[in-house]
């Protein structure tokens, strides 16, 4: 069975101490959580973060990492640098990176590919603009996402996917829950094609846009939906916390 994982995105949110007081409120809520609670914050918070939620069950991810192992890379940040700060997890090819800058399928792919070989789990994140659904080329889009952006993966179970279509995300407008099980079907399937049924069938494949504790439940009542990635709620510890424990 696939292990449901709940994942915030704090994006450009929180200085480390805002983040600190996060965590430390969040700490008792989700402690009887039994999914996996990820909070992926930003390279500044990350070991203020990380020093925070040692001895609880809150992981800790990056919203980014360089494809190069070291060098002349001015403002980036590798994976050897995150992995000692006890980084877990890493967001790759969110559509704001996608959108703001110049983020692609191919530098996703390279992204992920070092994150694999270096022990993170990416959470790699594919979804169609507004444009692009009612044009009617959302699964072209997806398909293309994921034959390029995962290109070269060989154990497709060692990541996650985030199935974030971009009109849902911070705009208060949620897919559905059957469109959002239905797109991730689809996804599942591709991967099946590209990879095999098994690992398919076996890797996580999380939702994002407008999650809230108020459509959580139904959501993740869905088949194919195995956790989200929260934005805007995983700013306050109560909206989170409620995610977490959805089914509680
Ligand atoms: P949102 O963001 O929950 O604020 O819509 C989700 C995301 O961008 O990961």
């Amino acid at each position: 069975m696939r292990k449901v994982i709940i994942a915030g995105n704090w994006k450009m949110n929180l200085t480390p101490s805002q983040g600190v007081a996060l965590v430390n409120e969040l700490k008792p809520l989700v402690a009887n959580a039994d999914c996996d609670v990820v909070v992926c914050v930003p390279a500044t918070d990350i070991y203020a973060v990380g020093e925070a939620i040692k001895g609880s069950n809150i992981k800790i991810g990056a919203e980014n990492v360089h494809f190069a192992e070291s060098g002349a890379y001015t403002g980036e940040i590798s994976a050897d640098m995150l992995l000692e700060l006890g980084v877990e997890y890493v967001i790759i090819g969110h559509s704001e990176r996608r959108q703001y800058f110049g983020e692609t399928d191919e530098t996703v792919n390279k992204r992920t590919l070092t994150a694999l070989k270096k022990g993170l789990i990416p959470i790699v994140c594919v979804g169609e603009t507004l444009e692009e659904r009612e044009s009617g080329i959302t699964e072209k889009v997806l398909k293309r996402q994921i034959e390029i952006g995962l290109e070269g993966v060989e154990d497709l179970t060692k990541l996650v996917v985030a199935y974030e279509p971009v009109w849902a995300i911070g705009t208060g407008k949620t897919a559905t829950a059957e469109q959002a099980n239905e797109t991730i079907g689809f996804i599942r399937k591709t991967l099946a094609e590209k990879f095999c049924p098994v690992c398919a069938s076996q890797v996580r494949i999380q939702y994002g846009g407008s999650m809230k504790p108020g459509n959580a439940k139904e959501l993740m009542a869905q088949e194919e939906i195995d956790g989200g990635l929260i934005g805007g709620a995983a700013l306050k510890a109560n909206d989170f916390a409620g995610i977490v424990n959805y089914n509680k």
